[in-house]
């Protein structure tokens, strides 16, 4: 689950990117995080990343406290977290076999298993077929289902998308935004961020609204039971030190 406690973050000699930000997206909830460009959703993603940390507030991402994390143990939170961003992000020299299989191969997993996993990764987004292609010989929409394979290959607690259909035609932006619904379905926690309006009314998912840095609306799933007041916690949940974020 991703919780933000009263989130303020300013770049050097900007105004405010995110102006004392509180939510908190549950376990497995799909939720998407919308807002005009400038609005602050880039910056929101990245603070869960500890890509950025926030001026003031907390961040709480599987129980953890995000500041807290000793630097040496930032990859794991990041290998707990499946990414997928607007350009895809894959390499171009390599095949779809090698991009999705990146982090098992840094796991230092033999090469069966990095077949298998790639295999499942990209069964699961419709691609197994096109493992030894290169990224130049697939369409846009095929590209982006690559780096969701990746993204999913470790099994993440979360996935979190940075405007993953700014580059697609309406339609495969659709294909795309199916693919998270089934991610969720399975279990992940998801996070969209999209400017798209249009994206979001034809799923009746939970929608977060920023305007200037600013948490303007929170419309909850259709059915689902109005969010409970966020108080900030005494102390920050912790684990017991010695257990690691599974990678
Ligand atoms: N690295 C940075 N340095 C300075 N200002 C930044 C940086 N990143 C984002 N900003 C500013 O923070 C605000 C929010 O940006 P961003 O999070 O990228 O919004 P969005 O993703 O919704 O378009 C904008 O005013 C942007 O110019
Ligand atoms: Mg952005």
């Amino acid at each position: 689950m991703i919780q933000f406690f009263h989130v303020s973050k300013r770049f050097p000699g900007g105004q405010l990117a995110l102006d004392d930000v509180s939510f908190e997206i549950a376990r497995g909830q799909f939720c998407f995080l919308t807002g005009a460009s400038g609005a602050g959703k880039t910056t929101l993603l990245r603070l869960i990343l500890r890509d950025e940390v926030p001026n003031s507030g907390q961040i709480v991402v599987n129980g953890r406290n995000v500041a807290s994390i000793p630097r040496g143990k930032i990859p794991f939170l990041r290998r707990s977290i499946g990414v997928v961003f607007q350009d895809f992000r894959l390499i171009d020299r390599k095949t779809v076999f090698e991009n999705v299989a990146f982090l098992p191969r840094l796991l230092g997993h033999d090469l069966t298993r990095q077949k298998r996993l790639a295999f499942e990764a990209l069964r699961r987004v419709g691609l197994a077929h096109r493992m030894a292609a290169f990224p130049r010989e697939l369409s846009g929409g095929e590209q982006q289902r690559i780096a969701i394979a990746r993204a999913l290959i470790a099994e993440p607690e979360i996935v979190i998308a940075d405007e993953p259909t700014g580059n697609l035609d309406p339609d495969l932006a659709r294909e795309i935004v199916r693919l998270f619904l089934d991610i969720h379905l399975r279990g992940t926690t998801v996070l969209f961020a999209t400017h798209d309006r249009d994206l979001i009314e034809r799923v009746g998912h939970r929608v977060l609204t920023l305007a200037h840095g600013r948490i303007v609306a929170d419309r909850q799933a259709a059915g689902a039971a109005p969010p409970a007041p966020i108080a900030l916690p005494e102390a920050a949940p912790e684990r017991p030190s010695g257990e690691e974020i599974p990678t």
